[in-house]
Formats: C-alpha cells, sequence, structure tokens
C-alpha cells in the first residue's frame, strides 16, 4: 500500500485481522488493562487467562486489592511466576488508593512511577484506556521494529534499546483515536505474523518496506541474547509428611519466591530429623528418604531442588510458630506455592 504509513497500514491490519475477544479489550477500565498488562509481561496470554479472571472476580477494583492482605494476592499469582510482579501489583494498587484517588493517572510519565510500571507498560495503558499517544516496545514490538528498520544487535542491549525507542517514536500514529489499534496491532503483529523463527511475511500489512524482509535478513534480525553460562545452585529441602499434611515455611520477602510457602531449607550437612525436632517440634519420625531431584531455572541461574523427605509421626502441639504452617487438601491446593513445590506436592 504505498501512500500509507506505517501506522495507518497498522491499524487497517489491526482492524481486521487482529484480535478483538481478548478479556482485556473492548473495556476502558484502567484497572483491569494496568492488571492484564503485568500479567502478560513475562507470560503468554493462554496461561494468563485463567488467571486474569480468577483475579477480576476477587479483586474487582483497584481499592479491592488495595484493601487485601498480602497472602491473597500472593496465592492468586502463584504458578504465574516472576512473583516480584505481585509485590509490585500489591504496591501500585495502594498508591493509586492513596496518591491519585483510585483512577489510573491519564499521563504516561505518573503511571511509569507506579511499581511495576515501566516505559512501555505505562504508555500501553495510557493508549487503551486514555488514547494517549506513546511508544510501546515490549519483546515482541522490539522484534518487529528491528526487522521493519533493520536495526542489527541484540535488542536487550542498551543503545540498541535506545535506537529502537526512536523507530517507536517516530511511527507512532498523529491522531489519539486510532491509538487503541495502532497499539494492540503491534502486539498481535509480533505475536502472530512476525515470529520469532518464521515470519509470514507475505500476510504482514508491513511487509513493503520492511528492511529484514526485503534484505532476506529475517533469521538474523533481530541478534539472539549473546550466551552466557547460568550459575548453578544446589538446595536441599524437608518435606515432612504427618498423616496428609505438609509442613511449609512463609519465604522472606524480597528474595527468590519471597512471600510464597515452600518446604522449609536445609543446610547441605543438615540432619533433616534434627532441624524437624528442633526448628519445628516433631517429636516422632520415621526414616527420611531422597526423592528423585527438580530442577528450575530462573533468570539468573539455575537451581537443582534435592527433597528430603521425612515421615512425621508426632508433633509437640505449640509448635506452630508464626511463619509455619502444616497443610493438607484444599488448604494446600490453594496455597502461594512456587511452581516446582506446587509440581511435586500437587500436580504430580
Ligand atoms: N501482551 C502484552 N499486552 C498485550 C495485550 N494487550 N494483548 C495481547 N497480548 C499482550
Amino acid at each position: 500500500m504505498p501512500g500509507t504509513t506505517f501506522s495507518q497500514r497498522i491499524v487497517a491490519w489491526q482492524r481486521t485481522h487482529g484480535r478483538h475477544d481478548l478479556p482485556w479489550q473492548n473495556t476502558r477500565d484502567a484497572y483491569r488493562i494496568w492488571l492484564s498488562e503485568i500479567m502478560l509481561q513475562q507470560t503468554q496470554v493462554t496461561t494468563v487467562l485463567p488467571y486474569y479472571a480468577r483475579f477480576l472476580e476477587r479483586f474487582p477494583t483497584v481499592a479491592a486489592l488495595a484493601d487485601a492482605a498480602e497472602d491473597d494476592v500472593m496465592s492468586l499469582w502463584a504458578g504465574l511466576g516472576y512473583y516480584s510482579r505481585a509485590r509490585n501489583l500489591h504496591a501500585a494498587a495502594k498508591q493509586v488508593v492513596a496518591l491519585h484517588n483510585g483512577q489510573f493517572p491519564a499521563d504516561v510519565a505518573l503511571l511509569a512511577e507506579l511499581p511495576g510500571v515501566g516505559r512501555s507498560t505505562a504508555a500501553a495503558i495510557a493508549a487503551f484506556a486514555y488514547d494517549i499517544i506513546a511508544p510501546i516496545l515490549d519483546g515482541n514490538v522490539k522484534r518487529v521494529l528491528a526487522r521493519h528498520a533493520g536495526v542489527e544487535g541484540f535488542p536487550g542491549a542498551g543503545p540498541v534499546e535506545k535506537m529502537l525507542w526512536r523507530h517507536a517514536e517516530e511511527r507512532l500514529p498523529a491522531k489519539p483515536d486510532n491509538m487503541v489499534a495502532y497499539t494492540q496491532g503491534l502486539m498481535d503483529l509480533g505475536a502472530t505474523i512476525c515470529s520469532r523463527t518464521d515470519p509470514t511475511c507475505l500476510l504482514c500489512p508491513v511487509a513493503a518496506d520492511c528492511s529484514a524482509r526485503i534484505s532476506g535478513r529475517t533469521a538474523d534480525i533481530p541478534a539472539a541474547r549473546p550466551s552466557k553460562v547460568l550459575p548453578h545452585r544446589t538446595q536441599r529441602y524437608l518435606l515432612a509428611r504427618h498423616n496428609d499434611q505438609v509442613l511449609l515455611v512463609k519465604r522472606p520477602s524480597p528474595g527468590i519466591w519471597g512471600g510464597l510457602w515452600c518446604l522449609p531449607e536445609l543446610g547441605d550437612e543438615e540432619d533433616a530429623k534434627a532441624v524437624a525436632r528442633l526448628r519445628f517440634g516433631v517429636s516422632r519420625a520415621g526414616t527420611v528418604r531422597e526423592l528423585p531431584g527438580i530442577e528450575h531455572t530462573f533468570t539468573h541461574f539455575r537451581l537443582s531442588l534435592r527433597v528430603i523427605e521425612l515421615p512425621v509421626t508426632k508433633i509437640e502441639a505449640s509448635t506452630n510458630s508464626p511463619g509455619t504452617l502444616w497443610l493438607a487438601g484444599d488448604d494446600l491446593r490453594n496455597a502461594a506455592l512456587p511452581k516446582p513445590i506446587s509440581r511435586l506436592l500437587i500436580d504430580f
């Protein structure tokens, strides 16, 4: 379509070929939009859908979320990963109530001051809720723009990212009433047509002037993250079982799995039975057994979990200290557990 701008082609394409039925579309409620954008930051749409519905059912407004107990927020988030998002979410809800009268501000800079809301998320909320003209640049959009503008290098690298922000600004629509379709269109294009390994350039509305397509470099742009070997840690955990109850401790926050309920950690040389007796009031127990190990990868390191199972036959009644719980059944299933622990205890 010669003569039409990048944004006009994205908008027209979104209206006919983009996604229109996601639960956070067709609303102007900034709370619902913000919640979806935070959930979608590191997580795919299909994973987010059930979490989003449960969360809104429980916390229909930002005020309800601000008033919630942290444990309730964490348990609705459990399984989505990147738990600092949930802690930031709760803190941001409190800020919106305390500083902005319960209304998300119609201003990108003010939105970006909320915990967990970066420049791109602020712009997405501003566009979807308030038609504000501001550029987004999430992972998918980086790929679309890097290809279209022919920007080499890893998009996460500072100078490359800076250049991509400039391209994002240059391509913005002139009119605010196109911002919803434009912003969603860029996301949709990145999620569907302009995929990482196998882009469908034949169906792309901006293929005609896409630098990477024209020069046959879609396989090379964007460049992959420079590979680095992640550091590795091993940690032993105590799985104490008493009838159908499991012993859990609350993780300190901040920190990995901060605020979630986890198996107690054991030092490398620590005796599981002694720890159970001294720290958790277990007065009689059977023989320990080591279960098959579990591997888990975080952003910055790999963790091997070694699980030491201890069948407990007697606990002293007075030992339920704060931050310690014996849980079974639905209480266990509904607890805010880290993914690998939930797999171990519930999903099998
Ligand atoms: N990823 C981030 N924001 C999104 C949105 N609004 N729709 C679909 N995927 C997204």
